[in-house]
C-alpha cells in the first residue's frame, strides 16, 4: 500500500519523506490555504516546491466548476512538474475534464467521492486516482472503510486500474482498516503516519534492553 501524505505543509512533508515511507503527496484548496499560500504565482511555486522534496506523485487541485476552466487550469498544473497529478471534483464537467485529460496522458485525482456510484464514474472516465472521503463519512454516521470495500469489489470485478485513494484518514486504524480491504493508497496527516510508530511495549521493552546493556 503507498503512503501519501496530505498536507501542503513543506516541514511536514519533508519529515515524512526523511522517513523513508513517503510515496507522494496530496492537497486541496483548504489545505493550502492553512498554510497561507495566496495567489497564483505563490500557489504555483508552492506545487514546485513539493515536488522538489518528494519522488512520488502530487495532486494539486483545480478551482474551476466548468470543463474549460478545469482543462485550462488542469494544462498548467501538469506543465509545472512532471510529478503533478491533476486533482478534479466529482462534478459533471470534472468528468468530462478527467476523461480529456486520460486522453491527454495526464494523471487525475478524482476528488470528493462519497458514493460507490461516484467511483464507478471517475474509473470509467479514466481517473488514475479515485478519493473517497472515508473520515467525512464517519463524521456523518456513515462506515467510510465499507465505501472502500465496495469500490475494491467494483473496480476488481473489472480489472480498472483506477487506485483506491482512501482520503480524509483521521488515525492510525483507518490506515490499518484501509490495508486489510486492500486500498491502493491511503492519504493521512503526518500525526496518524506517525502514529503508526508507536506501541508502549515497544517503549518499555527498548528501555529494558538499554538498561541492561549497561550491566
Ligand atoms: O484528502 C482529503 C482530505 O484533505 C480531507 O480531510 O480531514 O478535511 O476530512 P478532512
Amino acid at each position: 500500500m503507498k503512503f501519501f501524505i496530505d498536507t501542503a505543509n513543506l516541514a511536514q512533508i519533508k519529515e515524512a519523506q526523511d522517513l523513508g515511507v513517503l510515496d507522494g503527496v496530496t492537497t486541496n484548496p483548504s489545505l493550502m490555504a492553512k498554510e497561507g499560500i495566496k495567489g497564483q504565482e505563490n500557489i504555483l511555486k508552492h506545487y514546485v516546491d513539493i515536488c522538489n522534496i518528494v519522488t512520488g506523485d502530487v495532486s494539486a487541485e483545480v478551482i474551476s466548476t466548468d470543463f474549460d476552466g478545469m482543462v485550462k487550469e488542469g494544462e498548467a498544473l501538469a506543465k509545472l512538474h512532471p510529478r503533478i497529478v491533476v486533482k478534479v471534483p466529482m462534478i459533471k464537467d470534472g468528468v468530462k475534464a478527467i476523461k480529456y485529460f486520460t486522453e491527454q496522458g495526464i494523471k487525475t485525482n478524482c476528488t470528493l467521492v462519497f458514493s460507490a456510484g461516484q467511483a464507478l464514474l471517475a474509473a470509467k472516465a479514466g481517473a488514475s486516482y479515485v478519493s473517497p472521503f472515508i473520515g467525512r463519512l464517519d463524521d456523518v454516521s456513515t462506515d467510510g472503510l465499507t465505501l472502500i470495500e465496495d469500490i475494491r469489489i467494483i473496480y476488481d470485478n473489472y480489472g480498472y486500474e483506477t487506485e483506491i485513494l482512501a482520503a480524509s484518514v483521521r488515525h492510525p486504524m483507518h490506515i490499518i482498516e484501509c490495508a486489510k480491504i486492500g486500498a491502493d493508497v491511503i492519504t493521512a496527516p503526518l500525526s496518524a503516519i506517525a502514529a503508526l510508530l508507536k506501541h508502549p511495549l515497544t517503549d518499555s521493552g527498548l528501555a529494558q534492553f538499554l538498561a541492561d546493556a549497561k550491566k
